[in-house]
């Protein structure tokens, strides 16, 4: 019912140039895959060349942020139908590192998704607890509060959930499959409690540290419904083993 969703999330990573080449080495990789929607998200310096390279395949772009206004002097930023004008199926909001280095809060993301959402967007809403946080027996009231604030006024049409706990994000410490399979099922009660049986469509993908070795076993858990994946998105290789799970190399 759901389908499965991997999405790269390149961050502040790869040129033009690169870009071209690792779509050119990507594609052929992944040209008998099924079943799975592909998503890349590129620099939005990349976005342009990414939507060339990428015509005629069914692998999507999405950008990795987004201001909520239309137009106007807002320097530095991009607006949602500026992405929709590059040929961008999906925007990234709440990225941990947009919160931790760039002051987002729970009001901005809020923002940012309904303005996407209102633009045709597809939205993949990050959420999760840092390590103190989790130490500290509070995750559970890090994700209410993350969901309840980010989705205020927010129907379910067109969102995706990314579960990244802070603490699994580049430190290749990923969270156990019972960990995120637990964390994921409480975002889907959560979600139960704001959308009713809608919930049960929405896909909720986990990050942080997703490898070609560990997608599997998450990807078995009931409530896993995908990837959003760093580090390992930016060999094409590595990125294309993860988007073909059901089949792990051997
Ligand atoms: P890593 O896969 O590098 O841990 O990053 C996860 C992430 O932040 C994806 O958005």
């Amino acid at each position: 019912m759901r389908v499965p969703l991997i999405a790269a999330n390149w961050k502040m990573h790869k040129t033009t140039g690169e870009t071209r080449d690792f779509i050119a080495r990507f594609l052929p990789l992944v040209g008998d895959v099924r079943g799975v929607e592909m998503v890349i998200a590129p620099p939005f310096t990349s976005l342009t060349s990414a939507m060339d390279a990428l015509e005629g395949s069914d692998v999507k772009l999405a950008g990795q942020d987004v201001f909520w206004q239309e137009s106007g002097a807002f320097t530095g930023e991009v607006s949602p139908s500026m992405l929709v004008d590059v040929g961008c199926r999906y925007v990234i909001v709440g990225h941990s590192e947009r919160r931790q280095y760039f002051g987002e809060t729970d009001d901005t993301v809020n923002r940012k998704i309904a303005a996407s959402l209102a633009a045709g967007l597809g939205v993949v809403f990050c959420i999760g607890e840092t390590l103190q946080e989790r130490e500290s027996g509070a995750t559970f009231d890090v994700l209410k509060r993350q969901i309840s604030d980010g989705l205020k006024g927010i129907g379910p049409d067109g969102l995706v959930i990314a579960y990244e706990p802070v603490w699994a994000i580049g430190t290749g410490r990923t969270a156990t499959p019972d960990q995120a399979q637990e964390a994921h099922r409480f975002i889907r009660d959560e979600l139960s409690g704001l959308y009713g049986e809608t919930a049960r469509s929405i896909r909720i993908l986990y990050g942080g540290s997703v490898k070609p070795g560990n997608i599997s076993s998450l990807m078995v858990k009931e409530d896993v419904d995908g990837a959003l994946v760093g580090g390992a998105s930016l060999q094409p290789e590595s990125f294309a083993d993860i988007v073909k799970f059901s089949t792990p190399p051997t």
